[in-house]
């Protein structure tokens, strides 16, 4: 029997439920605009660093010249990864998802780790981590394509000396810009569900790293951050613009979710997609790439006319890493890269003002009967 004493309310997937406030960013469905602790994402984009944009998040504030260059210092300094942790990723089987690989890493980091877990530990156990995250994102990369590592360079800034950590080389300014303007949309989006993954842990005084690898795990499904890796894949099946609309029909028709479509918060569209598809139309232009632009925006038209739906932050995400040159699985490690200066920010505030997150469920099975013998 299925027993329900009453009707509760139930919020399935907590849609709309305000689960606590928030200082770090404002995410307005309505207006289509998003906030960084009050500026504007697109203007960040438009005139700072990731680093500035890590530092804004952390603290509250954009950086002082000052404080611009010992934040960079540091990062540079925290680059390297001790030789155990190079032997262990080299260890990780070639067949596991870059993201299984981070996930350990960061696991291992912090198992090496013996701060405490206060708020001045907390801040440099975060900035350790957006330092190193890269160094493990590349040598993963490399591994997969039987290369060897290559050491960080101190004199390049942190997006170009990933290019140089996975490539070998630098690409041109403009690509190097793309790559950032991609990890400062990528930083922060309020209470995600990786992000409110990482507060759920946090909550419990769990520790930094903890709520870290949980935010991993959260990210990689294709319904969140793993959508980047499948938007790459689902154009890769297309063949060129004029089939963009025949291939949707066959998808929708097998019931199947288009990545990089739809937004649980934004319905009209989300508020990042247009400065990231300023980026992709830029390198797509460099890199000679107008038959798969062309099917990109085909397929965006077509959804838009099918199902009314907008792309999300995913969609020009993909072909832009796409054709900067890191293969498919590594989209997502990417987005951790940037995304661990939204989740750590958002791991302080809640330890500032910590309440355990544990929601109720509404109980809908068998009522009660007798243990038998
Ligand atoms: N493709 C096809 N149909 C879709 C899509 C999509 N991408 N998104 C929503 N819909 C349809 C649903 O099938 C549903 O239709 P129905 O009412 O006829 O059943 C309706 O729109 C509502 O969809 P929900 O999944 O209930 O909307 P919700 O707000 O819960 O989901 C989500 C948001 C999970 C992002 C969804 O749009 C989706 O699965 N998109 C594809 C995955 C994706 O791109 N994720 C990246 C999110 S952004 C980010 O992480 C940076």
């Amino acid at each position: 029997m299925t027993v329900l004493d009453e009707e509760p309310e139930v919020h399935k997937g907590l849609a709309g439920v305000l689960a606590d406030t928030t200082s770090i960013s404002k995410v307005d469905a309505e207006t289509n605009s998003l906030l960084y602790r009050g500026y504007p994402v697109q203007d960040l984009c438009a005139h700072r660093t990731f680093l500035d944009v890590a530092h804004l998040l952390w603290s509250g504030d954009l950086p002082t010249p000052s404080e611009q260059q010992a934040l960079s210092e540091r990062e540079k300094a925290l680059r390297p990864i001790d030789r155990s942790l190079q032997t262990l990723l080299m260890q990780m089987p070639t067949t596991c998802h870059p993201m299984d690989t981070l996930r350990t890493a960061v696991s291992w980091l912090g198992s090496e780790d013996v701060q405490e877990d206060d708020p001045q530990a907390n801040a440099s156990k975060s900035l350790r981590l957006l330092a190193a995250l890269p160094t493990v994102v590349a040598i993963d990369q490399r591994r997969r394509r039987g290369l060897d590592p290559i050491a960080p360079d101190p004199s390049l800034d942190y997006s170009a000396n990933f290019f140089h950590m996975t490539f070998g080389s630098v690409p041109e300014p403009e690509v190097v810009r793309a790559f950032e303007v991609s990890m400062i949309l990528y930083a922060e989006h309020s209470f995600n569900a990786s992000t409110f993954t990482a507060r759920v842990v946090t909550s419990t005084l769990s520790d930094l790293y903890s709520a870290v690898v949980a935010g991993i795990g959260a990210l990689k499904g294709p319904l969140h951050g793993g959508a980047n890796e499948a938007v790459m894949h689902m154009l890769s099946e297309i063949d060129g613009p004029e089939e963009a609309e025949a291939w949707l029909s066959e998808a929708l028709a097998a019931k199947k979710k288009i990545m990089g479509f739809g937004h649980r918060v934004y319905k009209r569209g989300d508020s990042r997609v247009p400065t990231l598809q300023a980026s992709l139309e830029e390198v797509a232009a460099l890199r000679g790439a107008d038959d798969l632009l062309a099917t990109h925006a085909a397929l965006a038209a077509a959804m838009f006319r099918e199902k009314g739906l907008h792309p999300n932050l995913d969609y020009p995400a993909g072909p832009l890493y796409h054709l900067m040159g890191f293969d498919i699985p590594m989209f997502t490690p990417l987005f951790v890269m940037s995304r661990i200066t939204g989740w750590t920010a958002h791991i302080s505030e809640q330890l500032a003002a910590n309440s355990l997150i544990r929601p109720l469920a509404a109980y809908q099975g068998t009522g009660w009967r007798q243990v038998t013998a």
